[in-house]
C-alpha cells in the first residue's frame, strides 16, 4: 500500500519509527520499495554521490526531474519525497511555487524538501497552501555550507540550540508535516521531537527523532564516506570492486564467456560461413 503523509502520521502517533534512505535510480528504487522503507529521499546530494561534485551546490532542477522520475517509477509503496535545489525556492515564493509544482508534476513524486527554518516559511506555507506536502530540513543544511565554513553539527551552545528549536517551531507552524534534522545534538532533537507534532527524521540526531534517514552510498559502504553517525550495513563497495576486477581478468584471460553464455549454434552451415570468409 502506498504511504502518504496521513499513513507515515499515523505511525508516528502509534510510536512506529520511520526508515526513509535516499535514492537517485530505478533499480535502486525497486530494492528500496521492495525491503520495505517507509519513505524515499531525492536528494540533492545526488551532486555528490552521482556526480561527483563536492558539493550539492551545483544540482539543478533539470537534473532533480531526471533522477527523480526514475525512482518514482521504482517506488510503489515508498512515500518519495524530491528535494529543492539551492536557488530553486530562496529568491521568492513565487519561485518556491513554481518549482515545486514542477517537481511534483514532472516527476509524480509525493511531496518536496527544503531546507531553512525562519527564513523559508513563506515558501512552505505557499507549497502547502498549494496542495504540495512539504518536508523541512534544519541543523546542519548542506546548501548552505559557505555560510558555515563546511559541513559542521548545528545546534551546539545554547542560543544555537534556541535557534534550532525555534526554526523546528516556525516551519511546523508554516504547515510542514515533517523534518530532517541533520548533526543536531540529540537531546536538541529529541526536544523538537517531543514539542512538535511534524514528523522528525534525524541524520546524525541521535535515537529520540521519529524516523531515520541515510545516504544509500554511505550505509552499504560504496562512497567510503563514514562519519560517526553512518552505520555501514555492508561493505558492498568491496564486493563490487572485486566483481568487476573478476570480469575485467576473466576478459583478458579468455575464461568469459564460456558456452553457456554463448547463443545456440548459427543456423547456417559451416560450409557457407567458410564460403562468406572467402568471398569478403
Ligand atoms: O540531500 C540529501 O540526501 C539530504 C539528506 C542527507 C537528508 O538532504
Amino acid at each position: 500500500m502506498k504511504n502518504t503523509v496521513e499513513t507515515l502520521m499515523q505511525m508516528k502517533a502509534r510510536g512506529e519509527k520511520i526508515s526513509q534512505l535516499t535514492c537517485y535510480d530505478y533499480s535502486i528504487a525497486c530494492l528500496l520499495d521492495q525491503a520495505g522503507v517507509d519513505s524515499v529521499l531525492v536528494g540533492d546530494s545526488l551532486g555528490m554521490t552521482m556526480q561527483g561534485y563536492e558539493t550539492t551546490l551545483p544540482v539543478t532542477m533539470e537534473e532533480m526531474i531526471l533522477y527523480g522520475r526514475s525512482v518514482v517509477r521504482g517506488c510503489k509503496n515508498a512515500f518519495v519525497i524530491m528535494d529543492m535545489p539551492f536557488m530553486s525556492y530562496q529568491v521568492s515564493v513565487e519561485q518556491a511555487v513554481s518549482n515545486g509544482g514542477r517537481l511534483i508534476k514532472e516527476t509524480g513524486a509525493n511531496g518536496v524538501k527544503l531546507e531553512g527554518g525562519g527564513a523559508v516559511v513563506s515558501q512552505i506555507r505557499a507549497l502547502v497552501d498549494s496542495g504540495i506536502p512539504v518536508c523541512a530540513h534544519i541543523g546542519m543544511t548542506p546548501q548552505s555550507v559557505n555560510l558555515f565554513g563546511g559541513f559542521k553539527v548545528q545546534g551546539k551552545g545554547e542560543a544555537n540550540a534556541e535557534r534550532v528549536l525555534q526554526d523546528a517551531l516556525a516551519v511546523q507552524e508554516a504547515g510542514a508535516f515533517m523534518c530532517v534534522l541533520e548533526c543536531v545534538p540529540p537531546k536538541l532533537a529529541a526536544l523538537i521531537t517531543k514539542k512538535t507534532e511534524m514528523i522528525t527524521i534525524g541524520i546524525g540526531a541521535g535515537k529520540g527523532c521519529d524516523g531515520q534517514v541515510l545516504v544509500w552510498q554511505d550505509m552499504l559502504g560504496i562512497t567510503g564516506f563514514q562519519p560517526k553517525f553512518v552505520k555501514q550495513f555492508g561493505e558492498f563497495g568491496k564486493m563490487i570492486t572485486e566483481a568487476f576486477q573478476a570480469y575485467h581478468g576473466e576478459v583478458k584471460s579468455g575464461a568469459f564467456p564460456e558456452e553457456i553464455h554463448t547463443y545456440g549454434k548459427s543456423d547456417c552451415s559451416d560450409e557457407f560461413l567458410k564460403q562468406l570468409d572467402e568471398k569478403y
